[in-house]
């Protein structure tokens, strides 16, 4: 099967061309248009600007993607487009755009979950993995954990009380005056800085249930920024440790908790997914933490983990197709 998918929810237009049979998800294409250079000077996403750059860019990122897979529109069994949740506006160009082809080229449709899609991210890295399995799920506006009993049954068993994982890093890049995406700008710091020279709150570690805070650890950060007079010199070294103190806090929660779900559900795999999943102290304290605790580790390639085509295509595959008339959006969808 062949499915075409397309992403708009937010500040990438995205499109992918996937050929899978279940058992192999094999890429032709994954074509990002990241639109981080028009918002930046913002300092966040503007909505309408944000909407109004994916209407110039998503037929030649569609163009681009077609002509690198070498595949015409014939060739194409499905279509696959995020319809929630994400910005009504940058939602829409996506769904209309993809309502237009499936018209235009008599071709099924499927509205894809953009944060179901982030999950099935990993099957482009392993199309077999082992049941039941726990997804960790982190990207700039959700935190959950999934429970998988297959590859379709999935139950959300955790998520954040507050404030997502990367609004707290895109949070902490604002305070300290880092720029936008927090994310990555927040992990480069971090490389020069002490991981211990603040021991910053780590909500709810040790809660009983799969939860997460994030509020507090990010008004903990603004409190030792406001004390310390020196950073308003900007002290690169300050930055640099209060960087790496904030995103090994992150990191400890995330996996602890994660960990501890598998273990508590019986877990054979843990996955990681979403935007955060691109952090390397993420990636890399999850890996040897699950693995050392006998589970099996999977998650996507970096660029699989931030908003891309690619993975609303691989949703595509476990989804069901609808005519094109009945494709809605829905920016508050839950997974
Ligand atoms: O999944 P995503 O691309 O978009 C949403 O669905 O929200 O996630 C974006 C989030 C942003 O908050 C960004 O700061 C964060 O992912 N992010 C990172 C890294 N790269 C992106 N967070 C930590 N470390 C990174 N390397
Ligand atoms: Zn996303």
């Amino acid at each position: 099967m062949i499915i075409l998918g397309l992403e708009s929810s937010c500040d990438e237009t995205a499109a992918a061309v996937l050929k899978t049979d279940g058992r192999s998800f094999t890429l032709l294409a994954n074509i990002v248009s990241s639109q981080i250079a028009i918002h930046k000077k913002y300092g966040g996403v503007v909505p309408e600007v944000a909407a109004r750059n994916h209407i110039k860019n998503i037929i030649p990122v569609i163009d681009e993607c077609l002509a690198a897979a070498k595949i015409k529109p014939q060739k194409i069994d499905r279509l696959a487009v995020t319809v929630g949740p994400g910005l009504i506006t940058s939602l829409m160009v996506g769904a209309e755009t993809a309502k237009n082809l499936a018209y235009a080229w008599h071709k099924p449709i499927c509205g894809i979950n953009h944060m179901r899609a982030h999950l099935y991210a990993n099957w482009l890295e392993n199309p077999k993995l082992k049941f039941p399995a726990v997804c960790l799920i982190v990207s700039g506006g959700h935190t959950e954990l999934i429970l998988l009993k297959n590859q379709k049954s999935l139950k959300k068993i955790g998520q954040t009380v507050d404030d997502a994982a990367g609004e707290a890093f895109d949070k902490v890049a604002q305070l300290l005056n880092l720029g936008y995406p927090g994310g990555p700008v927040v992990s480069k710091w971090a490389l020069n800085g002490n991981p211990k020279a603040f021991n910053f709150a780590r909500p709810m570690l040790h809660s009983k249930d799969y939860n997460f805070s994030f509020s507090g650890l990010k008004t903990s950060v603004l409190y030792t920024v406001k004390k310390l007079p020196s950073l308003k010199a900007n002290s690169a070294k300050l930055k640099a440790d209060i960087c790496a103190s904030f995103q090994q806090a992150v990191v400890d929660v995330l996996v602890h908790k994660t960990i501890k779900a598998a273990l508590d559900f019986n877990a054979q795999t843990v996955m990681l997914s979403g935007g955060v999943a691109a952090n390397q102290l993420l990636r890399d304290t999850c890996k040897l933490k699950a693995e050392s605790s006998r589970l099996n580790f999977n998650m996507p390639q970096i660029k699989n983990c931030t908003d891309n085509g690619a993975m609303i295509a691989a949703a595509g595959y476990f989804a069901q197709p609808i005519p094109w008339q009945k494709l809605r959006v829905d920016p508050n969808l839950s997974i």
